[in-house]
């Protein structure tokens, strides 16, 4: 496996979750990691030391001030040394400390010390979640580059039931080759699309949808946690482009396809973009005055971009997307096959749409996998994980 010998700094702040980091722990050093755990004095409340301590062999590091090496420098060492610092479970408090560059306590220092991907495996209530400082803080953090893992949907300690469940361990552990530059798709190119499309009627009307871009940019950043080199051709969307990951923005769908096309060729290409059906015959150069008489718009269709990657003789691994609003195995399954696409995904448009979850159904020639309602980047991380098994 291919954490074997990664040296992976464990910080366990404090939350009920804390003791999910027990299992994670264990995880980790099974897998072969070097694990170190740091704990904060919030963690120490919910579990103790000790157990970790006999979890990684080693002993667990909490305080700044009794930092083991004789120079004093823990802090610069333990992060130097270090190919990953994961921080599993990540409170609400820790999430605004480290947007802050805070270095109050061992765990946030080393956070701002280090050299390594730093990833972070939040946990709270769903309200804290979903506040809007928690909300800006996740945003920023993303912006810094910190890889964020999680949160899944379910029951939470407080008897609530929403988003801001810290990932199972095992999920946790899945997702980090990837990080490590060990991941699924290492050395493979992949191509995504995201977003709606913007169809011109004249200089300041257009056609568009109601696609938020989200699920194709989770896609991106899975793709790239899997090691891929990844380019994003997105429609509008106010998303930041995920960390590592290469964007191509484009208005129209001749626009997409035209880039589609210059940045192939490629391993696999993922069509997550909802692209208009059809576009304006003929734009108008000017705006059009608004008149009693109505008006009538003369629209054309758009070029399919996914048939007609699909359709080149040296075709990447296709996969499509499907938001059907009623009879989703009927319509996605004859989808796929009208297209000839290995692999497709569907979903119920009216459950998906601008949502931060989404319920997924995977179509190959194996049957239908569905995939139980979770955030968008955790549904990514699966889809990628179900392709990766096609490519070798
Ligand atoms: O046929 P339908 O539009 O439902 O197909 C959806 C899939 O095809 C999605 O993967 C979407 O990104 C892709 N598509 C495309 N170009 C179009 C229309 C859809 O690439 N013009």
């Amino acid at each position: 496996m291919s954490l074997a010998n990664k040296k992976i700094i464990l910080g366990v702040t404090g939350g009920i979750a804390a003791y999910k980091a027990a299992e994670l722990c264990r995880l980790l050093v099974k897998a072969g990691a070097e694990v170190r755990v740091v704990m904060t004095a919030a963690a120490q409340q919910f579990v103790a030391p000790l157990t970790f301590q006999a979890l990684s062999g080693k002993p667990v590091l909490a305080s700044l001030w009794e930092a083991a090496s004789g120079d004093g420098m823990e802090h610069i060492h333990l992060s130097r040394d270090a190919d990953l610092l994961l921080v599993a479970p990540a409170s609400a408090d820790f999430l605004a400390r480290l947007v802050h560059g805070r270095a109050d306590d061992l765990l946030s220092t080393l956070c701002l010390a280090r050299t390594c991907t730093l990833a972070v495996a939040p946990a709270m209530n769903r309200e804290m979640w979903a506040a809007a400082p928690t909300q800006r803080n996740l945003a920023q953090l993303r912006a810094d580059g910190v890889q964020l893992l999680g949160p899944a949907v379910g029951e939470q300690a407080c008897g609530e039931t929403g988003l801001g469940r810290m990932l199972e361990p095992a999920e946790v552990v899945a997702a980090l080759p990837g990080l490590l530059g060990a991941g699924l798709l290492a050395g493979k190119r992949v191509l995504i699309t995201a977003g709606p499309t913007f169809e011109a009627i004249d200089p300041v009307r257009g056609l568009t949808n109601r696609s938020s871009g989200k699920m194709g940019y989770a896609v991106a950043q899975a793709a790239r946690e899997a090691g891929a080199e990844v380019c994003l051709v997105s429609g509008p969307t106010c998303l930041a482009v995920p960390a590592g990951v290469r964007r191509i923005d484009v208005q129209s769908a001749a626009e997409m396809r035209d880039a589609v096309l210059r940045e192939l060729p490629s391993d696999v290409f993922i069509a997550v973009a909802a692209v208009a059906d059809y576009r304006v015959d003929a734009a108008a150069p000017q705006k059009i005055k608004k008149s009693d008489a109505g008006l009538t718009l003369n629209l054309v269709a758009n070029p399919d971009i996914l048939a007609e990657v699909a359709a080149l003789p040296n075709a990447p691994f296709c996969v499509g997307f499907a938001a059907e609003t009623e009879r989703l195995a009927e319509h996605a399954e004859a989808k796929r096959r009208r297209k000839h696409l290995p692999l497709l995904v569907g979903n119920l448009a009216q459950d998906t749409l601008g949502q931060d979850t989404a319920e997924l159904v995977l179509f190959d020639d194996r049957g239908a996998h569905p995939l139980p309602r979770a955030d968008k980047l955790t549904q990514a991380r699966h889809l990628i994980r179900h392709l990766a098994s096609f490519l070798n």
